[in-house]
């Protein structure tokens, strides 16, 4: 599994995959570790080295299933996926996750959000009726750059939607009752919230 984490890791440096950065990972992995979950949900598979690092964090009989707009990071992922330990325990979904969240029908634990950045509250909004009671989500790039929480900042024109859906996206989290919300700086600012069912 190292080798093939490394290989990965190589892959996406060479060709500019976004994967997930080594310290959100640690914090990541660290609540996906003290879970142990049985049904992880994860929007955002790029080639599926985050889904390949939480598929060892897994309960026993667990499995994930990942969602990933491009076909061709979705033919990576599950060539990937096919060389692991954990080619049974995972499903690549492809297409676009606005469209199929709604379609899923299981119960999740343990969620992962890192897909288009403009889009979390509607992945979440998707998504809260499969959550599980004691459910964690995790969202990846939730500080954008050091934008997000610096409002006397200048945001780039081209970055401002992203970064005022994100500040959106977190103001919801504070607000209802349901969420309990972390956010940490690490990597590009991960937030890990806990579901409470109300
Ligand atoms: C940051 S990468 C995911 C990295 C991966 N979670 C990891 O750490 O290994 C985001 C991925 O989301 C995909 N994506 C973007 N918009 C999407 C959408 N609307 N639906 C599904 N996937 C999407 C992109 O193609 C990209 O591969």
């Amino acid at each position: 599994m190292k080798k093939l984490l490394c290989e990965m890791e190589a892959y996406a440096q060479e060709y500019n995959v976004p994967i997930i950065k080594a310290e959100a990972a640690d914090i990541l992995l660290r609540e996906a570790m003290e879970k142990k979950p049985l049904h992880i949900l994860e929007v955002g598979t790029a080639i599926g080295y985050s889904a390949l690092r939480m598929a060892e964090c897994l309960g026993e009989g667990g499995r994930i299933t990942t969602i990933e707009l491009s076909d061709e990071r979705a033919d990576l992922a599950e060539a990937y996926i096919a060389r692991s330990p954990y080619a049974d325990a995972i499903t690549v979904l492809r297409g676009d996750a606005a469209e199929v969240l709604p379609t899923l029908t299981d119960t999740y634990d343990f969620v992962f959000i890192d897909a288009a950045k403009g889009q979390y509250e509607r992945y979440l909004d998707a998504i809260e009726a499969r959550l599980a009671d004691g459910a964690a989500i995790a969202a990846d790039n939730v500080l954008f750059r050091g934008y997000v929480m610096d409002e006397q900042c200048e945001v780039p024109r081209r970055f401002r939607t992203i970064v005022n859906r994100l500040r959106q996206f977190l103001a919801m989290l504070d607000e209802k009752p349901q969420y309990e919300v972390m956010v940490y700086p690490e990597g590009d600012g991960i937030a890990i919230c806990k579901y409470k069912k109300i």
